[in-house]
């Protein structure tokens, strides 16, 4: 047994969904939904992302807190607990693996909203007026080196520090003071952006769904998003439900954390797309998108300066409370099965991370060889972020909807979602019904079949 002062617990019901909220709502809502949107054919992305969130996403939540508060356990520690066989073990190794990647790529970005904040606070896009011009502003900002490789640092050091002080007083304290204020400017700057003139193209690019858009790969795509934008299937919600007390209600906080973070999607997409239309942008810019755009949307309202600084601040905080998170599956898993200490595991998690994302860091242009790694437009960093982001959550999910619909059980998992002992029953499960259609057969079902389709699609062709 881990010493419980290592391990920490939330404080309140509302500490533990703001909390869950900082961990799914970060730059998955703000950078990548708006991008992922534009690269794969706008409305009809969103729909689907919305269906996986509801069918997939939201019941895997349910799932993935439940085990952790039942067995109080990372990962690993918890499929050792409940799981008969060492397979699944290597599942739960798989979780720390994508813990120990996605913080390594997820940390650049970050980086790079930093680098964005600075630049913003000292002035540098106060009069540039041409959209062309801020956007090879990024190219060029993101092509050195030195200047990413260190921002990429700073963050991986700002989380260790985080993370290091321990669940209560770091993770829940940051959580708290951030969402109001971050769904305020949210509606602010979506209010500026679907107002400037050329701004209905991309409104319609958003709201109007065109079926010829559909494929498997948009499809996996926005299966990836809903997991990652949800923090799912590399167990973040198993670790963060392990520090769950018996007293909470899974499915209600589950559902709060969801709407949240679908807020913020939608919000990020209503956001970015009618200014990329308005700007005379690409959709189709991929990780580069909101920094092409963003400085153009606070260049053209009034006091656009503090708005600017403002919400790069917000988006830093949101980055930060979901890198807290990511790391925090690696080092539980140290700290419960390893026994190490909390410094220990988090100053190891954090290099190993720095050395796995530098050359990715250096794949937007530093390096040509990283950048153009398999002949993939952004070499490395797509790559990584595409096995570690989309593919290896898929594999996480599926087996986690099998494991709790069909192994351990889903009248197991009732018993700790009811918290029930001796019969008295401390929360209610009405959607008991629903929930266990969704985890037993739609959500492996449907990952099972995009994630083969696709697959066979890439690999094999025809
Ligand atoms: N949900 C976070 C975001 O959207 O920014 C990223 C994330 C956190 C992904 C935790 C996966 C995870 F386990």
């Amino acid at each position: 047994m881990s010493d419980p002062q290592e391990r920490g617990a939330w404080s309140s019901k509302i500490g533990f969904i703001l909390a869950g909220a900082g961990s799914a709502v970060g730059l998955g809502a703000i950078w990548r939904f708006p991008y992922y949107t534009g690269e794969n054919g706008g409305a009809i992305f969103t729909l689907a992302f919305l269906i996986c969130c509801f069918f997939i996403g939201y019941p895997v939540m349910i799932a993935e807190l439940t085990l952790g508060r039942n067995t109080q356990k990372n990962p690993v520690g918890m499929f050792k607990k409940l799981a008969k066989g060492g397979g699944w073990k290597w599942l739960g190794g798989l979780c720390i693996l994508s813990g120990f990647t996605i913080f390594a790529w997820y940390s650049i970005i970050a980086g790079w909203v930093v680098g964005y904040l600075y630049k913003t606070a000292i002035g540098t896009f106060s009069e540039v007026r041409d959209a062309n011009m801020i956007s090879s502003m990024f190219d060029q900002f993101s092509a050195s080196g030195v200047t990413v490789s260190s921002l990429h640092a700073l963050i991986i050091l700002m989380t260790a520090f985080v993370v290091y002080r321990g669940v209560k007083s770091g993770i829940e304290l940051l959580s708290k003071l951030l969402m109001p204020l971050l769904f305020l400017l949210l509606i602010l700057l979506a209010i500026r952006s679907i107002t400037l003139e050329g701004a209905a193209d991309g409104l319609k690019f958003y709201l109007y769904p065109d079926f010829s858009k559909v494929s498997g790969m948009m499809i996996l795509k926005a299966m990836g998003q809903a997991l990652f934008s949800l923090s799912l299937g590399m167990g973040t919600m198993i670790t963060y439900g392990s520090y769950l007390s018996k007293k909470e209600n899974i499915p209600v906080s589950a559902a709060w954390i969801t709407f949240f973070e679908l807020l913020v999607c939608i919000l990020a997409g209503l956001v970015i797309m009618p200014a990329v239309s308005a700007m005379g942008q690409s959709y189709t810019e991929g990780p580069d998108l909101i920094f092409k755009v963003l400085p153009s949307i606070f260049g053209q309202m009034p006091g656009g300066y503090y708005f600017g600084v403002g919400f790069f601040v917000l988006v830093i905080i949101a980055a930060l409370t979901s890198t807290v998170s990511i790391l925090e599956v690696p080092v539980a898993y140290f700290v419960d099965e390893k026994h190490w200490s909390r410094k220990k595991a988090v100053i190891f998690v954090g290099f190993i991370a720095y050395l796995i994302g530098t050359p990715a860091a250096l794949a937007h242009g530093a390096s040509d060889f990283w950048s153009n790694l398999a002949g993939i437009k952004g070499g490395f960093f797509t790559i990584i972020s595409t096995v570690f982001g989309d593919i290896s959550l898929s594999i996480g999910a599926f087996f986690i909807a099998i494991f709790v619909g069909w192994l351990w059980g889903v009248e197991k998992a009732t018993t700790e979602i009811k918290s029930e002992e001796n019969g008295i029953t401390v929360s209610e499960f009405p959607i008991k019904k629903y929930w266990s259609f969704l985890i037993k057969f739609v959500a492996p079902v449907t990952i099972a079949i995009v994630f083969g389709y696709t697959m066979w699609k890439t690999f094999i062709g025809l």
